[in-house]
């Protein structure tokens, strides 16, 4: 396994790689690996002859600035994971190396970006799209992959593919969870002992709500997410939205067809989101 840190040598490597005919598959990271990106990695082994990780804390899609300093950066820590997975090459990046000079440019994603992280998370797919536009540019594979644990985001990159006319095939990954169900997160390495007791109930209350799809009407099942959370210590929740997963719009009526279960609370000082996607055909 190489470890990259140059653009210009990222690009030379990948491009001699494309021409030797070998398939390139993308796995794009913020570091601080858990079992969650491990099988995003593992699953690009097996259906690639290469496999790219790139590990890069991308301060243009954090509108908290705090949030962006207390991100865990591990990077020792992460080869050391990644080299039990058959991955081929790292690329990280520094942030100047990324970001040589300022640009004006702007993406919009219309309604897409208009709810839930959108809505709450100002500039934040402006960011996502940058860097993964960057980055898409940078190693040219023919597949990237994604985790369904961030839909918005598979929502927003699936926008970017076909409106940019990528030429590369979207896998979207499902949630790896805990043994007691909580969605794995970089950021739950921030929770204290009680803290992570708590935040089980974000995957809990996604539960209660799938339990009363058929039977019970979008306001309710609201309002009984927002009193099962109201009782659990240090949570706040900031939305729970029953959506299309594809347009992340709010369904108004269940009836039949996917429905996603989407949620973000702050469990003390540390924002997590979680979904479910559910099938009621
Ligand atoms: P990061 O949060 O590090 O996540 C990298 C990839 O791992 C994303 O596609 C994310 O959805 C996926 N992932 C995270 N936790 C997961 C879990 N429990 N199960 C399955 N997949 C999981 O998402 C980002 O970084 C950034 O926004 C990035 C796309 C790298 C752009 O900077």
């Amino acid at each position: 396994m190489q470890v990259i840190t140059q653009v210009s040598e990222l690009r030379e490597t990948m491009q001699a790689l494309r021409c030797s005919g070998k398939s390139i598959g993308f796995v794009p990271t913020m570091g601080a690996l858990h079992e969650g990106h491990l099988q995003l990695l593992r699953a690009s082994v097996k259906d690639n002859d290469i496999t790219v990780c790139s590990i890069f804390v991308n301060p243009t899609q954090f509108n908290n600035p705090e949030d962006y300093k207390l991100y865990p950066r591990t990077l020792d820590a992460d080869i050391e994971l990644l080299q039990t997975t058959g991955c081929d090459f790292i690329f990280s990046p520094s942030p100047e190396a990324i970001y040589q000079q300022h640009t004006m440019l702007q993406f919009s994603f219309g309604k897409l970006e208009q709810v839930m992280e959108g809505e709450m998370r100002p500039g934040h797919f402006n960011g996502v799209a940058t860097i993964v536009g960057k980055l898409f540019n940078m190693v040219q594979p023919h597949r990237a992959y994604f985790g369904q644990k961030d839909l918005q985001q598979v929502a927003i990159v699936r926008q970017l593919i076909l409106g940019l006319g990528f030429d590369i095939e979207l896998v979207c990954y499902p949630t790896v969870r805990e043994a007691d169900g909580l969605a794995m997160s970089s950021r739950n390495k921030r929770l204290n002992v009680a803290q992570r007791e708590t935040a089980v109930s974000l995957h809990d209350v996604l539960e209660l709500a799938k339990s009363q799809l058929r039977t019970q009407p979008v306001a309710a099942i609201k309002a009984t997410v927002a009193e099962y959370l109201k009782g659990k210590l240090e949570v706040e929740l900031e939305y729970f939205e029953i959506a299309d997963p594809l347009t992340l719009q709010p369904v108004e009526q269940i009836t039949e067809g996917e429905v996603a279960l989407c949620i973000a609370a702050f469990v003390g000082p540390v924002r997590l989101i979680d979904n479910l996607v559910v099938n009621l055909s």
